[in-house]
């Protein structure tokens, strides 16, 4: 784990937020769970970058002035680091390099496909030159160990019209490799709804749509996000208050991008236990084990799992998640070498 808890996060960790400390890890058991073929679906490239990492990109940071800035008590605080993070991306170097390192870890986690969201909006923001530093991903990913496709993210408190350029970009880019537009960051300041009109440019260019949606707010921003198109929901977990929303996501085949660890350490859920995974799961819905953010969050997909199991899943039952993870793909079963094309589309665990 590269970054210092807080007091109040070491609390929630221990009551299964870091997944892993209160039973001793069955080394074999971890070894297996690596070893099932699967997707990381949720996954910021920018919340994937460790300490060390952060330090090679910028020699003058100490790893207390990280720990110091990556601190955060809840969500908010999370953005926030979050943010000082994008900020310290100052080339297309950096974005490379964050990249290469990410790549390896998803390897050595069993991950034979990632969908990558880029947060373009923030790059925009920053001022930063989009065309070069997707460049230098795209190159780099092609490089990769495991097949990569990308997923471009606006930022939901920025507003429509930021996101505009956004979705321009990433319907340009289709043929290298992007394959998805999506919001993220505040969805109590940005509702989806003042995004209907960029969602349908981002659709009719081709771009299929996804949503952070029911992570902070209820489960009315999950019906918003779904009013716009959405085709999947990240974290998504605020269905869990709204029978008809359950069985609305069952009956269309929409998955939850479901992010346990993050979660508990946003404070958004009081702990893994009380995590509604388990009872989205039974109820039909669609579930997706991702990392989020795995470096802020001080997560693995394996520990996901591993903590999935906890929460109730058997092997045979994970093994199902693995095989969803796969098949709710955005990209094409050939882009990761799949031949369970007859599988998309089915419905989900
Ligand atoms: N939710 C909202 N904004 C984010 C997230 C998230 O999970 N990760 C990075 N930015
Ligand atoms: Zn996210």
């Amino acid at each position: 784990m590269g970054f210092v808890k807080s007091g109040a996060q070491q609390r929630a960790a221990g009551a299964g937020g870091g997944g892993l400390r209160e039973e001793m890890i069955d080394g074999q058991r971890l070894v297996r769970l690596v070893r099932i073929p699967k997707a990381e679906l949720h996954l910021h490239l920018e919340g994937s970058i460790e300490p060390g990492t952060l330090r090679e990109i910028d020699p003058s940071l100490s790893l207390a002035e990280i720990e110091e800035y990556t601190k955060y008590e809840d969500f908010a605080g999370f953005l926030r680091a979050y943010v000082w993070v994008n900020k310290r991306l100052q080339t297309p170097e950096h974005y490379a390099l964050a990249l290469r390192r990410l790549a390896l870890t998803l390897a050595a986690q069993g991950v034979v496909y990632a969908e990558i969201t880029l947060s373009a909006g923030v790059i925009l923001w920053k001022g930063q030159d989009l065309d070069a530093i997707y460049g230098a991903l795209w190159e780099e990913s092609q490089r990769a160990p495991i097949a990569i496709r990308w997923i471009f993210d606006a930022v939901r408190q920025f507003g429509a019209e930021a996101a505009r350029p956004v979705v321009e970009f990433a319907a340009g880019a289709r043929e290298r490799g992007v394959v998805a537009f999506g919001i993220g960051g505040d969805e109590v300041r940005g509702p989806a709804r003042e995004f209907a009109e960029v969602f349908r440019e981002a659709r009719e260019a081709g771009l299929r749509l996804t949503c952070h949606a029911g992570e902070t707010a209820g489960p009315e921003s999950v019906r918003e996000a779904l009013a716009i198109g959405a085709e999947r929901i990240g974290h998504g977990i605020a269905a869990i208050e709204d029978e008809a929303l359950m069985t609305e996501l069952r009956e269309r085949a929409i998955p939850l991008e479901i992010c346990v660890t993050s979660n508990v350490r946003t404070g958004v859920v009081a702990s893994s236990e009380a995590h509604p995974l388990r009872r989205l799961y039974e109820a039909g819905v669609p579930v997706l084990i991702n990392t989020d953010d795995p470096a802020l969050f001080g997560c693995t997909l394996a520990g996901e799992y591993e903590l999935a199991r906890r929460l109730g899943f058997s092997e045979a039952e994970l093994e199902e998640l693995a095989k969803a993870s796969l098949r709710f793909a955005f990209a094409e079963p050939d882009a990761y070498g799949a031949s369970g094309s007859e599988q998309a589309g089915s419905s989900g665990p």
